[in-house]
């Protein structure tokens, strides 16, 4: 059975941008028929702690003899790896926080990121979410598509494409959402109509990616 992965890390109970994005692709999804199951996890309402061993960083069989864990802090790590390893296709949503990610999806990467189990490494060549569908929604409340020197300031998207890309081996595609703090910013003012468009256009294309992925 088609299954999804939904992850939602916005701190924005209220008008949450990229809650909304998640939402569209997330009903796009379960469109397509029952058979197409969903897990929902809100990083915010029930966060991971910080990773609480390094050694967690490595797969069991990667660990040194000095490197022995807390059952408890090993049990959530898997709690976190299996939804993902169960997973066909993962949605996160990812708002740009202090031009970074937010603290509590740092913590669920620090979590999955395995060597060994999620991340092949020496005799460990496992690369089990190889060729599987990512989508991050990525809000922010300025634009950074413009050139010059603030192009580069996007620590947001980057390293989720390392992670979920280059380590993990999935597919991933990428919504960002921007000018969201048109409305509440004076300076911004101006923007208000492009901003409203781009928030449109991307509830819309998330609903569309989710149907076409599903297919
Ligand atoms: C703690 C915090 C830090 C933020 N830092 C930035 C930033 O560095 N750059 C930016 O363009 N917007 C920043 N914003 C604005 C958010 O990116 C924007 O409100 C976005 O829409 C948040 O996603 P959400 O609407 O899904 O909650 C920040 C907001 C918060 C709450």
């Amino acid at each position: 059975m088609p299954h999804l992965l939904h992850l939602d890390s916005s701190a924005d109970p209220r008008s949450s941008a990229s809650r909304a994005v998640t939402a569209a692709f997330v009903a796009g999804w379960r469109e397509r028929g029952s058979a197409f199951t969903v897990t929902s996890r809100d990083l915010q309402a029930d966060p991971p702690p910080h990773l609480p061993d390094a050694a967690l960083h490595w797969s069991p069989g990667l660990r040194t003899a000095q490197e022995v864990v807390d059952p408890a802090d090993e049990a959530r790590q898997q709690t976190y790896l299996d939804e993902l390893l169960a997973a066909d296709v993962l949605l996160l949503g990812a708002p740009m926080y202090n031009w970074s990610l937010p603290s509590t999806l740092k913590a669920w990467i620090d979590h999955v990121h395995v060597l060994g189990t999620t991340v092949p490494f020496g005799e460990f060549e496992t690369r089990p979410l190889a060729g599987r569908p990512a989508v991050v929604v990525s809000s922010r409340g300025a634009s950074y598509d413009a050139g010059g020197e603030q192009a580069s300031w996007d620590h947001t998207v980057p390293p989720l494409e390392l992670v979920l890309g280059r380590s993990f081996g999935m597919s991933v595609s990428v919504i960002t959402l921007q000018l969201t703090l048109a409305d509440r910013v004076p300076a911004m003012a101006d923007l208000r109509d492009r901003a409203a468009a781009e928030a449109d256009a991307a509830r819309s294309y998330a609903g569309e990616l989710a149907g076409r992925i599903a297919a």
